[in-house]
C-alpha cells in the first residue's frame, strides 16, 4: 500500500520519495528506474554538456518511462557561469513539468518557470531562504539538513531541527533532505511536519545507479563519520566523501591566508567526474553524506524504495502503534 502525502497528490507519485539532482550522476536510466518505482528523479541539467543534450537525455528518459520525473537546475557561483538560460529553455521547450532548483538567486529562474506552468522544487538549507523561495512562487521546499551530500550551508543546523522549524514557518509542502537512507528516516521526517524525503547518497549505492563499481563499495564500508566539508573558510561549505583529496584540501585551506587558488587543481569539477567514471578514488572529490553509515547494499532502485515504504509501514502500523496498546494495558 503507498503513503499519501500533499507531496505525492502534487506530483501524482506513488510514494514520497525523491531522488534530488547529482552532477555526473542524475541520468537517464537511473532517473527513469525512480520513477518506474513510483518516486521522483530529477535529472542533472549540468551534466549534460549542452541544452541540446539536455533535450536528448530527457527524450531518452521518456524512452523508458511514462511516469513523472523532473530535471534540477543548480545555480551555484562559478567563474564561468553555465548558459543557465539556455538550459531553462530547454527543459521549459521539452515539456518538463517538475523543476528542482538549488543553489543561488533562483528569482528568474523560478518566475520563468512558473510563467511556464512548472512546477518547482526549490531545494535550500535555511529557514529564511525557504522563505524567500516560497514568496518567489515555489511550490515545494526541499529542506537540506546538515547531514546532506553536497552544500549543507554555513549554519550547521541538523535535520532533527530544522524539518520542523522549516514545517513551522512555511505554508507550502516541504520535503525533508540530507541523512535519509531508509524507512526510520521516512517516518520520522513525516513525524517532523515533512512531506516526504529527498535522497542522494543512498541512491549512489544502487544497481541502476552508473556510477563505478568503486565508489558503490567505498561508500558501503564508509561509516557516518567519513565524510569531510570543505570549503569552511570561503563560506562555500560542501560534504564530500572522506578520501586523500579532501584531506588534502582540509589541510591546505586550514593554512593562514590560503585561497580557493590553492586547492583549485585538486578540486577541479572533472576530477570528481573521473572518480565516478573511471572508480579512482585518489583522482578527486566526490559527493557523500552522513547517511553513508546507513547504506549496507546495492539493491535495484525498485527494491529500495518498496522496501523504505514497507519499513517505513511497519513501523507505523507495527511499533508505534503497539505503544497505544501497552498504554492502555498498564491504564487498565
Ligand atoms: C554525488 C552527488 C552529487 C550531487 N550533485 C548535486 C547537484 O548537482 N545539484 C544539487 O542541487 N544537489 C546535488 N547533490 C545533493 C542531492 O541532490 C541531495 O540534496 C543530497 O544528496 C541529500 O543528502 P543525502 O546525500 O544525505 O541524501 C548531490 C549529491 C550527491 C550525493
Amino acid at each position: 500500500m503507498a503513503l499519501s502525502t500533499a507531496f505525492t497528490r502534487m506530483f501524482g507519485i506513488e510514494h514520497p520519495i525523491a531522488m534530488g539532482g547529482m552532477q555526473w550522476v542524475g541520468r537517464a536510466p537511473l532517473v527513469a528506474a525512480v520513477a518506474n518505482a513510483g518516486a521522483l528523479g530529477f535529472l542533472t541539467a549540468l551534466t549534460q554538456p549542452s541544452p541540446e543534450e539536455l533535450v536528448r537525455e530527457i527524450g531518452r528518459v521518456r524512452d523508458r518511462t511514462d511516469k513523472p520525473f523532473g530535471v534540477n537546475l543548480t545555480i551555484l557561483p562559478t567563474m564561468r557561469p553555465p548558459p543557465y538560460a539556455e538550459y531553462r529553455r530547454a527543459i521549459i521547450e521539452s515539456g518538463v513539468t517538475i523543476v528542482e532548483t538549488a543553489g543561488h538567486r533562483p528569482q528568474e529562474h523560478v518566475e520563468d518557470f512558473k510563467r511556464a506552468g512548472v512546477r518547482v522544487i526549490h531545494k535550500c538549507t535555511a529557514v529564511r531562504h525557504a522563505l524567500a523561495a516560497e514568496r518567489m512562487g515555489v511550490d515545494v521546499i526541499s529542506i537540506d539538513g546538515f547531514e546532506c551530500a553536497g552544500h549543507p550551508g554555513e549554519d550547521d543546523v541538523p535535520g532533527l531541527i530544522l524539518i520542523p522549524a522549516a514545517a513551522d514557518r512555511l505554508k507550502i509542502p516541504i520535503i525533508a533532505s540530507g541523512g535519509f537512507a531508509d524507512g526510520r528516516g521516512l517516518v520520522a521526517a513525516l513525524a517532523l511536519g515533512a512531506e516526504g524525503i529527498n535522497m542522494g547518497t543512498r541512491f549512489l549505492a544502487t544497481r541502476e545507479c552508473a556510477i563505478h563499481d568503486n565508489v558503490k563499495q567505498k561508500i558501503l564500508a564508509s561509516d557516518e563519520r567519513d565524510t569531510s566539508l570543505i570549503f569552511r573558510n570561503l563560506r562555500n561549505t560542501a560534504r564530500v566523501g572522506k578520501n586523500v583529496v579532501s584531506d588534502a584540501v582540509v589541510e591546505i585551506l586550514s593554512r593562514p591566508e590560503a585561497q580557493f587558488e590553492d586547492v583549485a587543481h585538486l578540486v577541479a569539477g572533472q576530477k570528481g567526474k573521473a572518480v565516478m567514471e573511471d572508480g579512482d578514488l585518489s583522482a578527486g572529490l566526490y559527493w557523500a553524506g552522513q547517511a553513508q553509515g546507513l547504506i549496507h547494499d546495492i539493491p535495484a532502485v525498485g527494491d529500495l524504495v518498496s522496501r523504505i515504504v514497507r519499513e517505513a509501514q511497519d513501523i507505523l502500523r507495527g511499533r508505534l502503534d503497539r505503544l497505544f496498546a501497552d498504554a492502555t494495558e498498564v491504564a487498565v
